[in-house]
């Protein structure tokens, strides 16, 4: 299984909106495919799964939840327990969210620079969002790993990337997610170093594989195009502008001018602002590409469907072919 996160540090960017609609495309391209959620608001459970079986989850105790999973470890009364993720549709599952995620931050924060002593639980602690994600890939044979998080540059975070191979950076055409880009480059860098040196100071025999913390970037996506001639779409095409040069020099590290081509080829997408499209999704709890006239998508609705299922292909397929599945 190859694992994937949806990562900017700036929020309302369309990060989970993304990864649940991608999630849904993939699998109805026949991947087998396992989501957790690592933000602790848990927007991504929500969008998944109805309140009363979020609340019945919640209550149950046992492996339901991301967080539930990891309290024996946390608590120091045991290890990881096996997930047991929450089937949504043919070929996709799902490991919840939970506001108690939020605990673990100081315990992952505590953990991380223990890993330069080679303690062996600082390596257990840290290890366990990809030792979480990748039992239940390997238990349900899912092709891919979908990783949602919360925007910021915390504990949680960093071992959520950790645990991730590729990143794929979700964008507005905006000041903040400018800025974003350039925060989130660097950080992935850094990351992706300091995991390396902690790797080498693992002790043998752990009983688990080390996450590789590849982090390797895919692209970037915008979300909400305007694409008409408003003055706020000028005030975005300002922005979208910027985002090549930003994501080439911040993101991948190349001198500036690598990105002056006329087609970008990291921008992976340019998604639509699909209006009341997302709110009829939610309402009927599936993808907006799957809207039907019976879910309210009526008359020109239905081009605007047909539209958004075409645009979410294509970003499948681009991200399929630049994960190598
Ligand atoms: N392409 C889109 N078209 C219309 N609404 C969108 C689109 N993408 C995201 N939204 C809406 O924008 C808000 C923020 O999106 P969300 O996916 O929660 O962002 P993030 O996870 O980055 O905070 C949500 O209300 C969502 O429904
Ligand atoms: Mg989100």
């Amino acid at each position: 299984m190859k694992t994937l996160a949806f990562f900017n540090n700036k929020g309302g960017v369309g990060k989970t909106s993304l990864l649940y609609h991608l999630a849904h495309m993939l699998a109805l391209r026949e991947r087998r495919v396992v989501a957790v959620d690592l933000d602790p608001q848990a927007n991504l459970s929500g969008m998944f799964l109805p309140d009363d079986r979020i609340e019945s989850l919640w209550s149950a105790g046992g492996p339901a939840t991301a967080y539930s999973v990891m309290q024996p470890l946390i608590e120091g009364t045991g290890d990881l327990m096996a997930a047991r993720p929450q089937h949504v549709a043919d070929r996709l599952a799902l490991i919840p969210g939970d506001l108690t995620l939020s605990e673990v931050e100081d315990e992952l924060s505590a953990q991380w620079p223990r890993c330069l002593n080679g303690e062996a639980r600082a390596f257990r602690v840290t290890a366990a969002f990809d030792r979480m994600l990748r039992s239940a890939g390997a238990a349900l044979r899912a092709d891919i790993g979908l990783i949602d998080v919360g925007p910021n540059l915390g504990a949680i975070n960093r071992c959520a990337l950790v645990s991730a191979d590729f990143v794929v950076i979700p964008i507005g055409a905006d000041l903040f997610s400018i800025r974003g880009l350039q925060n989130v480059g660097p950080k992935l860098r850094a990351w992706r170093l300091e995991w390396k040196d902690r790797q080498d100071r693992a002790p043998k025999n752990l009983g688990f594989e080390l996450p590789k913390g590849g982090m390797q970037p895919v692209g970037y996506v915008v979300s909400r195009y305007s694409s008409h001639g408003s003055r706020a779409a000028k005030a975005f095409q300002r922005w979208l502008d910027r985002a090549p040069q930003t994501y080439s020099q911040a993101v991948l590290d190349e001198p500036p001018g690598s990105a002056l081509q006329e087609e970008d080829k990291n921008r992976l997408a340019q998604l639509k602002d699909y209006r009341s499209l997302m709110p009829m999704a939610q309402e009927a709890r599936k993808p907006m590409f799957l809207l039907k006239p019976a879910d309210g998508a009526i008359g020109g609705h239905q081009a605007a469907v047909l539209e958004c299922y075409r645009d979410f292909e294509s970003l499948a397929k681009s991200i399929e072919e630049r994960m190598g599945l």
